[in-house]
């Protein structure tokens, strides 16, 4: 089995590269970046350069790679700068898919069993009244932000490619994950590096924060690529999927637990600039569909995923 992961070099492809290669599945990835083949643990990556941005040049790598599933990771997916880059965002999260989803229609006449797994977020919810908490799939979307509006019309496309071309197309929406590795602009990774730094004594002992009172479903990007793996192989063709751990959590409680973590007796001051125009109070997902349709069990407890990830700030 051959899998194409778009974007691979980023947070999550290699976690998915790992999982998959630990698999016995051949793995290659797209990059905006020449780069040459990556060792992994469990394996090589083979990468290609390619920026998406021609169906062409997409379908004529899919002739070559021939895979049996694609992983659709490559995107914008920070919120706070899809309010700077709004016509960025779409392009890259909007355009690129459909280019991508034109290649695949085209390829699958060749192989018509490849499967196809695009990745939205739980942004495209938007705002969300108490009383549809946990989010599911069939919750109506009122994205707030233009990332979020970005991945709804992915989800909507998807659909539609699967009913008017048989696309074999799942979609997926993950909460909000986090663990080691993953870069500055997320709000982990944001409190992480500042508190090495405090523990080093390469800064003074003020963490800047941006808004605290938000809740957040997370997850480790450990179980989320399962997921992924889970989805493409078991989930219903054309189908939403939420991917969450079904509990909230404060920022304000994972920024204590880092704090508790470190050692390094902060001093937390909240910085104008780190505010967004509009910050979701309550995001808390449902995920009793990717349950009930796979394998799926998240495993890591997210005390053991800030942990990790507060070390490998240390280490960087
Ligand atoms: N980034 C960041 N940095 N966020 C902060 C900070 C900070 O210093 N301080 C507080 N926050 C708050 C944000 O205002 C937001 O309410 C929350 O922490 C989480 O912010 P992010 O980590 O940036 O994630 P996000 O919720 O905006 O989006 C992430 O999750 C989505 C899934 O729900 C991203 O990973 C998206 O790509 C993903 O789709």
């Amino acid at each position: 089995m051959r899998a194409l992961i778009t974007g691979v070099m980023g947070f999550v492809g290699k976690y998915l590269a790992e999982h998959l290669l630990s698999q016995g599945i051949e793995v290659w990835g797209t990059s905006r970046m020449e780069s040459p083949l990556l060792r992994l643990k469990n394996g090589n990556l083979k990468i290609v350069q390619n920026n998406l941005d021609s169906t062409d040049d997409i379908h004529n790598l899919l002739c070559s790679i021939k895979p049996n599933y694609i992983f659709h990771l490559a995107g914008q997916s920070n919120v706070k700068l899809s309010w700077e880059d709004k016509e960025g965002t779409f392009y890259a999260n909007v355009n690129k898919t459909i280019f991508l989803l034109d290649a695949c229609v085209k390829y699958q006449q060749e192989n018509p069993r490849m499967r196809i797994l695009t990745v939205g977020s739980s942004e495209e919810y938007g705002k969300v009244e108490s009383s549809e908490l946990p989010i599911k799939e069939t919750t109506i979307l009122r994205p707030m932000s233009p990332y979020g509006a970005s991945k709804a019309a992915v989800s909507m496309l998807i659909q539609q490619y699967h009913k008017a071309h048989g696309l074999n197309v799942i979609h997926v929406r993950p909460f909000n994950h986090i663990g080691p590795g993953q870069s500055l602009g997320f709000v982990v990774p944001d409190f992480t590096k500042q508190l090495v730094q405090i523990e080093k004594g390469e800064k003074e002992k003020v963490l800047k924060v941006g808004n605290l009172s938000a809740m957040r479903d997370f997850t480790d990007v450990r179980d989320i690529v399962e997921g992924y793996y889970e989805l493409v192989l078991y989930g219903k063709l054309g189908e939403i999927y939420n991917i969450c751990s079904g509990d909230g959590v404060s920022i304000n409680e994972i920024l204590n637990k880092l704090i508790e973590l470190s050692s390094s007796n902060a001093i937390v001051e909240v910085c104008e600039s780190k505010i967004r125009p509009i910050d979701i109070p309550n995001y808390i997902g449902e995920n009793s569909k990717i349950k009930s349709d796979t394998d799926w069990i998240p495993k890591y407890e997210i005390i053991r995923t800030l942990e990790d990830s507060l070390n490998e700030g240390r280490s960087r």
